[in-house]
């Protein structure tokens, strides 16, 4: 962490300000290794880079495994050139609907920055980026962004998260929420850090969609069940199935006339994902079939969220039903 980033940092249990104490700097001025303190004697440590404020999830383990195996994927730098160049800006801009205006030279935090593609759109829009999430995401996160002093990540729990209130110009959450067990406390939380007429913006899975259909659940439980003993060699072989043999096969099917039974046959039994990129199939369909939560939503609950979390001028944004924006009460 760099320490001009410090006054943005709090004590997430008393809320105190924290002092930083380094034991080693690299040549951009970072701290690599060192201790936070408060001045009542709270203290969390900053290990290759990161301040550590908690441990991980058990809920989120996962997340942990996807991040190492692909931790950049998604970014846009590795998609120049290839069928989902543009996707990623594409979506943070549908789903935030927020200006570059909004971004450039602001301080945005990410709520569950995984190893930090929207981070990345955040600094090529001129953006300082904040990134909260948990243990193994955020050393894919600090690899990712190595050295650059514009780019802050913690692991901390969103539910308490290390930063003063009201300290950030705009804050988003993006397909986070719905695997945390308490989606309105989780947007609550990242609202209170956004200064009055900041923006907040949200994208959950929506009720009803590919992450509900009967197939997804039922290789979910599958996956769960077998986790024990399989670790997570079940869901990547079918994820490879899928991506590779699969959704390739459904959608020839489906241009030669048979829409109707592939349809069926994807929202009961197999699923299959199509994405342009091989890579991004496997990806999106382990993201799908792994998690231990993942709720389904409306939205009117996450207006009903963003309203109660102190949000005006809540709209939809283009992304899909369950994406949206508000601006922090003045
Ligand atoms: C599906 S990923 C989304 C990552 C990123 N927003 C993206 O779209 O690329 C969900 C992320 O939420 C994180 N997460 C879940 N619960 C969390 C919590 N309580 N605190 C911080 N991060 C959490 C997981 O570790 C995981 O990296």
């Amino acid at each position: 962490m760099h320490p001009k980033h410090l006054p943005l940092l709090c004590c997430p249990i008393t809320g105190d300000p924290l002092e930083v104490k380094a034991d080693r700097m690299n040549a951009h001025g970072m701290v690599v290794s060192g201790t936070l303190r408060t001045p009542s004697g709270n203290s969390y440590p900053i290990v290759r880079g990161v301040p550590r404020f908690v441990g991980s999830e058990h809920y989120a383990a996962s997340f942990g495994y996807e991040w190492n195996r692909w931790p950049r994927v998604q970014f846009e730098s590795e998609n120049l050139g290839r069928p989902m160049e543009g996707h990623t800006t594409r979506m943070w801009e549908r789903i935030t609907g927020a200006s570059d205006e909004d971004v450039r030279g602001k301080t945005v935090v990410d709520f569950g920055c995984g190893p930090g593609r929207f981070l990345d759109i955040v600094r090529r829009k001129g953006g300082v980026a904040i990134g909260i999430d948990l243990r193994p995401a955020v050393d894919c996160a600090r690899d990712n962004f190595k050295d650059d002093p514009d780019v802050l990540v913690v692991q901390g729990d969103l539910f308490r998260p290390p930063f003063r209130p009201g300290t950030f110009d705009g804050g988003f959450s993006i397909g986070v929420l719905h695997h945390t067990p308490d989606p309105p406390r989780g947007l609550e939380a990242l609202a209170r850090l956004v200064r009055p007429q900041g923006w907040v913006s949200c994208c959950v899975y929506p009720k009803g969609d590919f992450y509900d259909f009967l197939s997804v659940r039922r290789l979910r439980a599958v996956h769960l069940r077998l986790r024990s003993v399989f670790g997570y060699r079940f869901a990547m072989a079918y994820s490879y199935f899928a991506a590779y043999a699969l959704a390739p096969f459904v959608r020839k099917a489906k241009q030669f006339g048979l829409r109707r039974p592939m349809q069926f046959v994807e929202r009961n039994w197999l699923v299959s994902l199509y994405l342009k990129d091989a890579r991004w199939r496997v990806l999106d369909t382990f993201d799908a079939i792994t998690p231990e939560i993942a709720s389904t939503h409306t939205a009117e609950e996450v207006r009903e969220w963003l309203e109660k979390a102190h949000c005006r001028e809540v709209r939809m944004t283009p992304w899909c039903p369950t994406s949206l924006s508000g601006g922090r009460d003045a």
